[in-house]
């Protein structure tokens, strides 16, 4: 069995900081074995805020897979956004930005996918090498070891849930990660806490679990969700999605849950 915390979203320079230290005491009481930080560490990408956010991050104890989003490179620089879009990212976050990152154990393997773009920062894209370099990752895994791609733009949505824009290429990356054995993405960027079977758009490729996060613990909530980060059980053939929701009394506390079960590659609803 292993626990992923899925983060997103915390966007130090507007992010409250009551929230952030009582996410660390969560993360402390969850004690998962992968921290998963989906993008958008910082509200505009400047170096104080790099620092607030390596000074959160350093108290962590689990391993991280940290992947930027769009807030992470300049917006009103636009040389420093066209000439070297993820230098502060890299000094002060991880280096892993040109290509993937891979955590992997004898039960999960998890890589995040790079999808900013310095002219498309905002909707996001993907490669077609990263896809290329993803499935040979992956490949030489086996069956058994669940699959996780991570990206901060969304590159599937939920069936039966709020629709929002995906990063471009996104259904090359979904038909790449089926044919690689992937069972899971997980997503930042909609600051909307949302989890279930991908929408019926590639239903005939195969079956996906989608999972979105809220921003943990910026001001910048949206559609009236609290701040929240998501906990996920992973205990093939069953997996669970706990959004931990903050409130003001209670810290961070367990709000919704999901189970889901996959069987003969299909995930269902696990009631
Ligand atoms: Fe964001
Ligand atoms: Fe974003």
């Amino acid at each position: 069995m292993r626990t992923l915390a899925h983060l997103s979203d915390l966007h130090f320079g507007r992010h409250d900081p009551t929230i952030a230290s009582a996410l660390l005491e969560s993360l402390n009481v969850s004690r998962p074995h992968l921290v998963v930080i989906s993008g958008d560490l910082t509200q505009r990408a400047r170096r104080s805020q790099f620092l607030a956010a390596r000074k959160f991050l350093d108290q962590i104890q689990a391993p991280k897979l940290i992947v930027p989003g769009n807030h992470d490179i300049p917006l009103f620089n636009a040389v420093g956004r066209l000439v070297a879009p993820f230098s502060n990212f890299s000094r002060y976050i991880s280096r892993s930005v040109a290509g993937h990152q891979l955590f992997s154990d004898d039960e999960v393997a998890a890589l995040g996918l790079n999808t900013v773009r310095r002219l498309n920062w905002k909707n996001g894209r993907v490669s077609e090498r990263q896809l290329a370099e993803m499935e040979a990752q992956f490949r030489l895994l086996p069956e058994h070891v669940w699959k996780v791609l991570v990206t901060h733009h969304p590159i599937a949505l939920v069936e039966g849930a709020r629709k929002f824009s995906r990063a471009q290429r996104a259904n090359a990356a979904l038909i790449a990660s089926l044919r690689c054995g992937v069972h899971l993405v997980l997503s930042g960027h909609s600051h909307h806490a949302v989890s279930g079977i991908v929408d019926d758009e590639l239903a005939a490729e195969g079956s996906l679990l989608v999972v979105h996060a809220g921003t943990a613990i910026s001001t910048r909530t949206r559609w009236g969700g609290e701040n929240s980060y998501n906990l996920i059980a992973v205990e093939p053939p069953h997996l669970s999605v706990t959004i931990m929701e903050w409130s003001a009394h209670a810290g961070f506390r367990e709000g919704p849950r999901k189970r889901f079960v996959f069987d003969a590659a299909q995930w269902q609803l696990d009631s």
